[in-house]
């Protein structure tokens, strides 16, 4: 598969989990594919906590839940009619969570290129998601990115020191097939843009 062929088919999965939990050696070559990612200074400033006992994801799945209804709850009337068929993640059925946290203290205070943009600390995590994304599109694996949660809940359930936060837990699994359009479109929630908008010759204002 090409990697524009990987980006082409790649969705994030809430529905669409086997049931089976991904194998040990295929985890390992997607997680070794987002270590490869590019990062601020060579930083590396990323970790990844596997998560699959049974009651850590019952865990997270419930605090999750209970984010679900106050998003919910916080809609205007016709927002929460098209929200409330939509599934926000696969944390059982994926069988396998992957919490990758962000560290921004990696490097110590003289990062090259982090000294000017505090950020491109967090850019570089971010990248390493991506890659995983897709490597694991490339093996017929599914991710679910989750972000109903708070820091702090997150943090405690899997025991991630400060000042490392937990930037995304990661539903991953095998998968039945990709959806071709995103949920949120299918269901009337946000559609996509198109690219001639997102593109600007020279100046992003005319
Ligand atoms: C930072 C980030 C956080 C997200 N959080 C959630 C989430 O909590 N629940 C969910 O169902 N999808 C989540 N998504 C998935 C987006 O809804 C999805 O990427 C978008 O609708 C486009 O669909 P596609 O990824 O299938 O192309 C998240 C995606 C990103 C990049």
């Amino acid at each position: 598969m090409s990697v524009h062929e990987a980006i082409a088919l790649r969705r994030d999965v809430r529905a669409e989990f086997s049931g089976d939990p991904i194998d040990d050696a295929t985890l390992m070559r997607i997680l070794g594919s987002a270590h490869r990612a590019p990062s601020v200074g060579n930083t590396q400033p990323w970790d990844f906590v596997v998560v699959r006992d049974p009651a850590t994801l019952d865990r997270f799945a419930g605090h999750v839940a209970d984010k679900r209804r106050a998003f919910a709850e916080s809609l205007p009337p016709e927002r929460k009619d098209t929200f409330n068929p939509i599934k926000i993640e696969g944390i059982r059925e994926s069988r396998t969570g992957v919490v990758v946290t962000y560290d921004g203290s990696r490097g110590g205070p003289n990062v090259l290129g982090r000294h000017t943009i505090e950020d491109t600390g967090l850019f570089s995590a971010v990248l390493a998601i991506q890659n995983l994304w897709l490597a694991a599109v490339s093996e017929g694996i599914g991710v679910g990115w989750v972000s109903f949660y708070d820091e702090d809940f997150l943090a405690d359930l899997v025991a991630i020191p400060a000042p490392v936060r937990p930037i995304a837990w990661l539903c991953v699994g095998p998968v039945t097939g990709f959806q071709q359009v995103p949920d949120l479109e299918r269901f009337g929630w946000r559609g996509r843009r198109p690219l001639e908008d997102a593109v600007h010759l020279e100046r992003f204002r005319s």
